[in-house]
C-alpha cells in the first residue's frame, strides 16, 4: 500500500439510485406490482443504510478477501531463527557485544523540532509522498544502495512479492539477504521465486513490541495492502508477529552489525522503529530504511510517533535521503 492512500479511496461501492426510480414507475402501476414495490423499497433503503455506513466504518472498505494459502512450516516459528555470526566476515563482527544506553528523555531543542515536524505534517506529506511517487523518483529506494557489496547482509521486513529484494539482489548481490513475509500466500510466493538464491533467507512472520497473533481478511493483489492497522481484524487467516527485540538478537546482533534494514510492513515500522531506538539495538544497523503509512486509522498517534522517532534516530544516525511521511533512509553517523 502506497503511504499516500487515504483509506477512504480504497474499495468501490456503487449507490442504487436506479433501482429507487424503477420503484416509483412500478407504484403507478396495479395492486399486484404494489408488494414489489414495498419489497424493492426495502430493499433500496437496506442497501442505502448498509453503504451509508460502510463510508464511516473502514473495516468495510475491504476488496474482496483473498485465501490466506494457509500452510504450516518451521519457518514461522522464532525458535527457526538462527544466529548469523557463523555467515557474517570478520569486518562486520563486533568485539565487545555490547549494547548502548538509549533511553534519554527528548532534550527542549528536541522537543521543539518534534512539535514543528507535527505541525507540518499536512504540508510535508502531500509534499513527500507527491515527490516519491513522482515517475521513477521511488525507485530511489533501491538505487540508493551502492555501498552494499557481497559482504553485506540485509534485513527486508515486509517482504511482499520480493519486488525490493529482486532488484536490490540483482543489483548488489548481498551476501545474506533476509526477508520477513507473515502472510503465507506471499510467503509461498518468495520461496518459489527466490528457491534457487541460497543468500535468501526466508521467515514466515512478522515483528511488533512483542509476540501476538492476529486473524485477518488478506488483501490487495495477492496479499500486499494486508495490515492489521486498518480495523482489519477477526478474518480467517492467521498472521504471527514476533517481538523485535528477541528476532533482532537470535540473529547475532549485537555481536555483528546490520547493513541495512529496509521496512515496508503497512504500518508496523512505528512499533520497530521504537524498539530498536529504545533498546539501543539502532546503534547496530548501519542503514535504516523505512516507507512510512501514516494514514492507517487503527495506528495511535502516528504522526507524533514518527516525528518522535526522527529526533531519537538523530542522535545515532543522520538523513541519507528523504521524502517526508512517505521513504527515507538514515545511515549511522560514524559512516562517512
Ligand atoms: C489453516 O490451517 C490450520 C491447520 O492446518 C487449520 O486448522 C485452519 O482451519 C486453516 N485455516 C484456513 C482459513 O484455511
Ligand atoms: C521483548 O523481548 C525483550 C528481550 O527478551 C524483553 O526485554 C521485552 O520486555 C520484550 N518486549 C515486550 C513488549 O514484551
Amino acid at each position: 500500500l502506497r503511504c499516500t492512500y487515504p483509506v477512504s479511496e480504497r474499495g468501490g461501492w456503487t449507490s442504487d439510485g436506479l433501482v429507487v426510480e424503477k420503484g416509483n414507475r412500478m407504484r403507478a402501476q396495479q395492486g399486484l406490482k404494489l408488494a414489489l414495490v414495498c419489497v424493492s423499497g426495502a430493499a433500496v433503503l437496506w442497501l442505502w443504510v448498509s453503504w451509508s455506513r460502510s463510508l464511516n466504518d473502514p473495516t468495510t472498505l475491504t476488496m474482496k478477501s483473498q485465501p490466506c494459502g494457509n500452510i504450516t512450516t518451521g519457518l514461522s516459528r522464532i525458535e527457526s531463527v538462527s544466529s548469523l555470526l557463523p555467515k557474517r566476515s570478520p569486518k562486520f563482527k563486533n568485539q565487545e557485544c555490547a549494547v548502548p544506553n538509549q533511553v534519554r528523555k527528548l532534550s527542549n531543542k528536541e522537543k521543539h523540532l518534534k512539535s514543528r515536524c507535527v505541525e507540518n505534517f499536512k504540508r510535508d506529506h502531500a509534499r513527500g509522498a507527491g515527490e516519491f511517487w513522482k515517475g521513477e523518483t521511488q525507485y530511489i529506494r533501491h538505487k540508493h544502495h551502492r555501498y552494499l557489496t557481497s559482504q553485506s547482509l540485509v534485513l527486508d521486513i515486509g517482504g511482499n512479492k520480493g519486488e525490493d529484494a529482486d532488484a536490490m539482489i540483482q543489483a548488489y548481490h548481498p551476501g545474506i539477504y533476509v526477508i520477513l513475509e507473515p502472510i503465507s500466500s506471499l510467503f509461498t510466493l518468495l520461496v518459489e521465486k527466490f528457491k534457487s538464491n541460497e543468500n535468501v533467507v526466508l521467515y514466515n512472520f512478522g515483528l511488533a513490541a512483542k509476540d501476538s497473533k492476529f486473524y485477518v481478511n488478506v488483501l490487495g493483489h495477492g496479499g500486499d495492502a494486508t495490515s492489521v492497522f486498518e480495523g482489519n481484524k477477526g478474518g480467517n487467516c492467521e498472521l504471527k508477529v514476533f517481538n523485535t527485540t528477541n528476532f533482532i538478537y537470535r540473529l547475532g546482533v549485537p555481536c555483528l552489525d546490520i547493513d541495512l534494514i529496509t521496512i515496508n510492513c503497512e504500518g508496523c515500522e512505528f512499533e520497530i522503529l521504537e524498539t530498536l531506538i529504545s533498546s539501543g539495538l539502532i546503534s547496530k544497523f548501519r542503514h535504516v530504511q523505512f516507507a512510512t503509512h501514516p494514514l492507517l486509522s487503527h495506528l495511535e498517534k502516528p504522526v507524533q510517533r514518527y516525528c518522535e522517532i526522527q529526533e531519537r534516530l538523530a542522535r545515532t544516525h543522520v538523513i541519507d535521503y528523504q521524502f517526508k511521511f512517505c521513504w527515507e533512509t538514515w545511515k549511522r553517523k560514524d559512516i562517512s
